[in-house]
């Protein structure tokens, strides 16, 4: 029989599987670092840590699913910065941003690139530039919604390019690739982590990063800044959130197995591959995430609200 005494029993966490939240398709981006992360913790935490996929809405449906679960630590969500885009972009969100959610830590940022069909016949980011605004309406340009940020990434290059081309929404930049390496779509602004392998395996072409310096991982592919195009930048970051109300204990153990997971040399490699890093160490806190998601949230709202593009 067990000699574990009761009290302790009755304060351990997790008590069983803990669920992670993907607010977009698998197999995607957000899901492809939501899966490696998650192998660690569940080493960490004793618990299998499952991923769920929770589609829809830009990622709303999922932080609303997050703020609607018990507060125990078993729910926890991978989001990137449509945490706090969204806060503006949707009026009328089933959750308030500001106090439903608490901070387990900071994860990772990850550039972002502009890919398009296999066979799209633009020799160069120039020739692109040239197509795309003699055929903006024929243009189709994947997203996974708004509250994605390939619909930021994509918003940002049509108002670089002075263009507004026929977006075509997905619920996640996974099937958004698969439908842009099929030629269902001309073109598609991913992050590293959906497309590398398929700019490496020429399944789609890369023209331009959405990035200061050119990424590591695929120094081929210039900037759009070194070929001329000025405001098509952007950088994403993800944050790992619990419901408010999660007792300290559960919520500091799983920073502890969140940061343990980003100091991981399996979960440091594959990132590395897919080009991006963990971040520091010392922002695996919740006070770090709490204060960027909050900037965020001040950051984006002026620029959306000029934009006026709201998602309801
Ligand atoms: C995904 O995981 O599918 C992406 O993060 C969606 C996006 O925001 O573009």
């Amino acid at each position: 029989s067990l000699s574990v005494p009761v009290h302790a029993l009755a304060q351990a966490f997790p008590t069983q599987p803990v669920t992670m939240l993907i607010p977009f398709s698998a197999g995607g981006p957000t899901d492809v670092i939501g899966r490696l992360i998650a192998q660690s913790m569940s080493a960490t935490l004793g618990q299998q840590v499952l991923v769920e996929n929770v589609t829809g809405a830009g990622g709303t449906l999922a932080a609303g699913r997050l703020a609607q679960s018990t507060p125990d630590g078993h729910t926890l969500l991978l989001h990137h910065m449509g945490m706090a885009t969204s806060a503006t972009l949707y009026r009328d969100l089933p959750y308030d941003p500001l106090t439903a959610f608490d901070y387990v830590g900071q994860v990772t940022t990850v550039p972002m690139l502009l890919v398009s069909r296999p066979d799209y016949p633009a020799q160069d980011f120039a020739a692109l530039l040239e197509m795309v605004r003699e055929n903006p309406e024929e243009t189709l340009l994947a997203n996974a919604g708004p509250g994605a940020v390939s619909h930021l990434c994509g918003m940002l290059f049509m108002q670089a390019v002075g263009v507004q081309l026929t977006t075509v929404p997905y619920p996640g930049t996974g099937p958004a690739l698969t439908d842009t390496m099929g030629g269902q779509v001309d073109l598609l602004c991913d992050q590293t982590t959906g497309a590398t392998s398929a700019v490496a395996g020429g399944g789609v072409k890369a023209y331009a990063t959405a990035t200061a310096e050119r990424i590591e991982t695929l120094p081929d592919v210039p900037t759009a800044l070194e070929q001329g195009l000025e405001g098509f930048e952007i950088g994403v970051w993800h944050g790992m959130y619990v419901p408010a109300g999660t007792p300290e204990a559960a919520r500091e153990r799983l920073t502890e197995a969140l940061r343990i997971a980003l100091a991981d040399e399996t979960v440091i490699q594959r990132f590395a591959e897919l080009g991006t890093t963990p971040v520091p160490q010392e922002d695996i806190t919740p006070q770090s995430l709490e204060a960027l998601f909050k900037s965020e949230i001040e950051f984006w709202r002026p620029l959306i609200e000029q934009a006026g593009e709201y998602a309801n």
